[in-house]
């Protein structure tokens, strides 16, 4: 059978920071209190009301194409994972095809909260073992400071905006996605929502006035379902697949909390050498986080390595991904600094 691989990973972040510092001037919040629960130091925020989730998933895309050597035309599928779509419709991929000018392409959003890029992932994969689809481009992209209340301290101080890219393309034998266990359970959907806006509650004065656009979230529910959901799809899919935590070079996890992705590593029986972890220069940007961490850790990445990819997000929507990677990140770093010194 035809697998996926990941070919070539691009990412944008907004310059802009937001300290623990700054939030403990806009709430009653401190430092030590969020770094303790959360992990989170500090995250980038796209603070330009003119500009949405679609610039930076177009940013994130125009770097993997770079990346990858390859032409807008040359991508037929493009995925967008995000739930700050720059508008309900039409959907944010529609708007990136447009922006990078991808002029073969078809595409669409999914709407997975956290576990979108995941499930994203798994979707375009499937294009591609098909045999269908040759390019297909999976970014995950949440402008989540566009639905915060930055006067309510148990959401403000975890989420940040960004946004990341993969192609996936056919894989060389025995590499790429090998396996994944997905799933959803809509039954506790109220304890992480955002409930202004959709056909429910289209807006009114009325649902401004009750802050119903913003995220709200029952924290002490959502970290015990994640604890035990994220460890229990991590050590399904290895165990299925006959690994132990040797056989494992990095779990990527999607960054809430770092105890939850304490908890996750500690069942998979790897130590945290072994964790891709971001959040205390990213804080959580949703669908974002993955491909992020992918980003960041490109250059220690060999072919051959083992990753589980794992997520735990609103719905509830969770689950975990084995995958063989299918290059040598350091290759690609080389090949762009050189790339970079000639343009110089
Ligand atoms: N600063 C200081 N105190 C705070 C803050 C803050 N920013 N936020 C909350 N508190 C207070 C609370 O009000 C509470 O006070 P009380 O005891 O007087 O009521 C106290 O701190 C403890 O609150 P808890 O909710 O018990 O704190 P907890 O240790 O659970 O940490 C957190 C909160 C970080 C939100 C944690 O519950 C968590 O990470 N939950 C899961 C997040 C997650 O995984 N989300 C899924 C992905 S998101 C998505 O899908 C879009």
């Amino acid at each position: 059978m035809t697998r996926a691989a990941i070919t070539a990973v691009g990412h944008y972040l907004p310059e802009d920071r937001l300290t623990n510092e700054d939030l403990e001037r806009m709430v009653d919040t401190n430092d030590e209190w969020i770094r303790t629960r959360t992990g989170i130091s500090e995250r980038r925020i796209l603070w330009d009301n003119d500009k949405a989730t679609s610039y930076m998933a177009i940013k994130a895309a125009n770097e993997l194409l770079d990346k990858r050597g390859i032409g807008a035309e040359e991508i037929d599928v493009i995925l967008v994972a995000t739930v700050t779509p720059d508008m309900l419709f039409p959907a944010t991929a529609c708007l990136v095809q447009a922006g990078i000018g991808a002029t073969r392409a078809w595409g669409f959003d999914i709407s997975a909260a956290c576990s979108g890029f995941l499930f994203a992932l798994n979707t375009g994969a499937r294009f591609v073992e098909s045999g269908q689809h040759q390019k297909v481009m999976v970014i995950g992209a949440d402008k989540m400071s566009s639905i915060i209340d930055y006067t309510d301290r148990n959401t403000c101080v975890l989420f940040g905006d960004g946004a990341a890219a993969v192609l996936l393309e056919p894989a060389p034998d025995g590499y790429g996605l090998i396996d994944s266990v997905l799933k959803c359970d809509g039954n506790n959907w109220e304890a992480l929502r955002m409930l202004g806006g959709g056909s429910l509650n289209p807006p009114t004065h009325e649902t401004i006035d009750q802050r119903m656009h913003y995220i709200y979230q029952e924290g002490r529910t959502v970290f015990k379902v994640a604890v035990q959901g994220m460890a229990d799809v991590a050590a399904e899919v290895m165990q299925r697949n006959g690994l132990t935590g040797d056989d494992i070079r990095y779990l990527v996890p999607h960054q809430a909390n770092e105890r939850i992705i304490g908890a996750t590593a500690r069942r998979m029986g790897i130590t945290m050498e072994k964790v891709m972890l971001n959040i205390s220069r990213y804080g959580n940007t949703t669908a974002a986080t993955i491909p992020l961490c992918l980003h960041d850790w490109e250059r220690q990445l060999h072919r051959g390595d083992n990753l589980v990819l794992a997520a735990f997000g609103g719905g509830f929507t969770w689950g975990a991904t084995y995958l063989k990677w299918a290059y040598d990140g350091a290759d690609v770093a080389a090949e762009a600094e050189a790339e970079m010194a000639t343009e110089a």
